[in-house]
């Protein structure tokens, strides 16, 4: 069955929804290899959906923008081999740091500190230190934070978080600016955030401003770059400064469901571009545009490749998979969906199922109230969309290793990361 948006979608755009990945897991040969070679669950990495996701954005930026720059949100998917792959394709990608460890993963993957922004909160002393040791160039999300920062030495540019007091999320939970977020800089407190670094002696500087995740909505990204200049020609008026960036985060959104229509990159960024060069005329002095994607370089390139346990029928009819809450946390997080196929014929549906895994907490769910075809004990199944924050959110809970992840390269595959062990998670104990 075809999905409902299909139809009036260009298609450049038809190929951004699921449906190659869908044939994919129609291949019972290469799924069960996988199973059989790793173990399930395991996170599974499609190579040329990364590398089509990365040039999809950089050919756009570079149609639109006299001068942009890309980081790759480290937190999406810290996996270096990934990171390479996206590198690869793009040899001026940075990384979106948010920790020491994200430092280190682009290290290892030779994405180079000079190209990559840092954006703590609340960051701890020994966490600035660290980034300003490293050469990463800091985004900082509150004045006290340049304070702290003050303390280690001088930063040649700095760019503060700005909260222009709304934003936008697939789930007010990822919603990251408005009065509920912890993120960024007040509208009314930014031109004295940027005083305060003048007076301190630093001379380039960038604005910041990631609002939310999983936007799909156009005119949210318009609006929100309207409220970013109001707010740059406010300072630049005041202040004198004249800004080298202007990052608008990540947040681009994926269709993780059906009757979700992909972004039309080129509408998106003509209209941001008219934004830009209306505010900023001169493109040889314009800010770049920055862009910090997570989700939409790596969301739609990786499932999870799970094993059914076993089938309940209580009050409500269950399906156990061996991928749960600590494989995947967003559906327990954020109530978020996940599309879900069986491995080989998919067939018509016969029921509605929980599908949950074997953590013992009942938010346990990756699945609730779902129609799905009929299925037994050891079918294998494919959970979609689970290449970002996947296993970068992944736990431990109930003492379970983490799963392995595998590179998906044409029919051949790899293993990128072992599956932990239960002894790796108990080698700190010393017991
Ligand atoms: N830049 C900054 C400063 C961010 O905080 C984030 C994400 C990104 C970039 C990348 O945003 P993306 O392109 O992935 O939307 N765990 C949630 C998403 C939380 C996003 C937090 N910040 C989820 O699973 O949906």
């Amino acid at each position: 069955k075809s999905h409902h948006n299909v139809g009036g979608l260009p298609d450049d755009l038809k190929f951004e929804l699921v449906e190659p990945l869908r044939e994919l897991f129609k291949d019972i040969d290469i799924m069960s290899s996988i199973a059989q070679s790793y173990g399930t669950p395991s996170y599974v990495y499609k190579k040329d959906r990364i590398e089509h996701n990365v040039n999809r954005l950089k050919n756009t930026l570079s149609t639109y923008f006299h001068k942009s720059h890309i980081c790759y949100a480290v937190k999406a998917n810290s996996n270096p081999h990934l990171l390479k792959i996206m590198k690869s394709v793009h040899p001026e990608l940075g990384g979106d740091c948010s920790s020491p460890g994200e430092i280190y993963a682009a290290e290892l993957a030779d994405i180079h500190p000079k190209d990559c922004i840092y954006t703590g909160n609340y960051e701890s002393k020994r966490d600035i230190a660290t980034a300003l040791k490293k050469g990463v160039y800091l985004n900082l999300d509150d004045e006290t934070s340049l304070d702290r920062l003050l303390k280690f030495g001088m930063p040649s540019r700095i760019s503060f978080r700005l909260n222009p007091g709304f934003g936008k999320g697939s789930f007010s939970q990822i919603t990251t600016a408005g009065e509920n977020a912890k993120f960024g800089i007040p509208a009314e407190k930014i031109i004295n955030a940027y005083q305060k670094a003048q007076d301190a002696g630093i001379k380039k500087f960038g604005l910041q401003c990631m609002a939310g995740s999983g936007n799909l909505d156009e005119d949210y990204w318009v609006e929100l770059l309207t409220a970013i200049f109001y707010h740059t020609k406010a300072i630049e008026a005041k202040l004198w400064i004249d800004f080298e960036f202007i990052s608008i985060g990540g947040g681009l959104g994926i269709p993780y469901k059906d009757e979700d229509t992909p972004l039309d990159y080129d509408r998106l960024f003509s209209k941001l571009s008219d934004l830009m060069y209306h505010n900023y005329p001169d493109k040889a002095s314009a800010p770049a545009l920055w862009v910090e994607p997570g989700k939409s370089f790596i969301g739609d390139a990786g499932f999870i490749l799970t094993k059914v346990t076993g089938l309940k029928n209580s009050y409500k009819n269950f399906v156990g998979i061996d991928a749960g809450m600590e494989t995947l946390m967003r559906p327990a997080l954020y109530g978020a969906y996940h599309r879900l196929y069986k491995v080989g014929t998919h067939g018509e549906n016969d029921g509605s199922y929980d599908f949950t895994g074997p953590i013992c907490e009942n938010t346990d769910r990756i699945a609730i109230a779902r129609e799905f075809p009929k299925i037994k004990e050891d079918d294998l199944i494919a959970i979609v969309d689970a290449g970002a924050y996947g296993y970068a959110m992944s736990h431990n809970f109930n003492t379970r290793p983490r799963a392995a992840e595998v590179l998906l390269d044409g029919n051949a595959h790899r293993l990128i990361r072992k599956r932990e062990t239960i002894e790796n998670i108990f080698s700190g104990c010393n017991v």
